[in-house]
């Protein structure tokens, strides 16, 4: 992994999803508010250390968990993160779990991604249009990232699922249950808000990134029932205690 020049990790960047709008034990050091031509990211940046090892933290949907997936400047959070020398990020996300494997309360580090969102600003190329780039998306995670997040899990104790594809939807409503058994159809396995346009610009901009899902409902007609925001609350107040211990490893990697 890169280093800086006083022989130290270049910080992890981690945007944090629902559940995830602070980092407990992160020793904070201090806070940027970052402009970017593409406007303001969610929130001013966090600096501050796990464990001794560097991170910025950045929550997705705002300090106050105000921004709904839709409403996210997402090429300005990717910008910013880069614009501060962060080379590797992990994007948080809670999802709902299609496939039988992906119960509520598992994690996973999804593998592929199809992208069902509509109408967000996804890319960081335009205006240039005599410089179209189109860049290679056939992996759309860091394979080193997403292992490093494995072997974090493992070290740390925490059972966690290796790859699964995950279906962006643009959302904030939930899905249907026809649409899910679609998104099925197509090999999905967990579906979220919020993994596109996210995925992409991190790519766009050169970014080693990598997903940390985690199942906090069965999606729409795989469970028993509609689905409930106090089933998710929940299963988000169990999981996060697990996915944080892996962050805090992947930040010493
Ligand atoms: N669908 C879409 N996004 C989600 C879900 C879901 O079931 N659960 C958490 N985020």
């Amino acid at each position: 992994m890169a280093k800086q020049a006083q022989g130290e990790h270049t910080p992890v960047g981690i945007i944090g999803g629902s559940g995830l709008t602070r980092l407990h034990a992160l020793k904070v050091e201090r806070q940027e508010v970052i402009s970017t031509p593409y406007g303001e990211p969610s929130a001013p940046l966090t600096f501050g250390r796990f464990d001794g090892n560097p991170v910025v933290f950045l929550p997705r949907h705002g300090a106050g968990h105000t921004l709904p997936p839709h409403g996210v400047n997402y090429r300005a959070n990717l910008w910013a993160l880069r614009h501060v020398g962060v080379e590797r990020a992990i994007g948080m996300a809670a999802v709902g779990g299609i496939t039988s494997v992906m119960a509520p309360g598992v994690l996973c580090v999804p593998d592929q991604i199809i992208d069902y969102t509509w109408g967000r600003e996804h890319t960081l190329y335009e205006g240039d249009l005599e410089n179209v780039t189109h860049i290679d998306f056939t992996e759309p995670y860091c394979a080193e990232l997403r292992e490093a997040l494995l072997e974090s899990a493992s070290q740390v104790g925490v059972p966690i699922y290796n790859g699964g594809t995950y279906a962006a939807t643009q959302g904030p409503r939930l899905e249907t249950a026809a649409e899910i058994k679609r998104l099925e159809r197509d090999g999905c396995d967990v579906v979220g808000m919020t993994g596109m346009p996210e995925a992409a610009l991190a790519a766009e901009l050169g970014l080693c990134y990598a997903c940390l899902a985690l199942n906090v409902n069965w999606a729409a007609g795989k469970g028993d029932g509609p689905i409930t925001m106090a089933e998710i609350e929940h299963n988000l107040e169990q999981g996060m205690g697990k996915a944080r211990k892996i962050l805090a490893a992947v930040a010493a990697v």
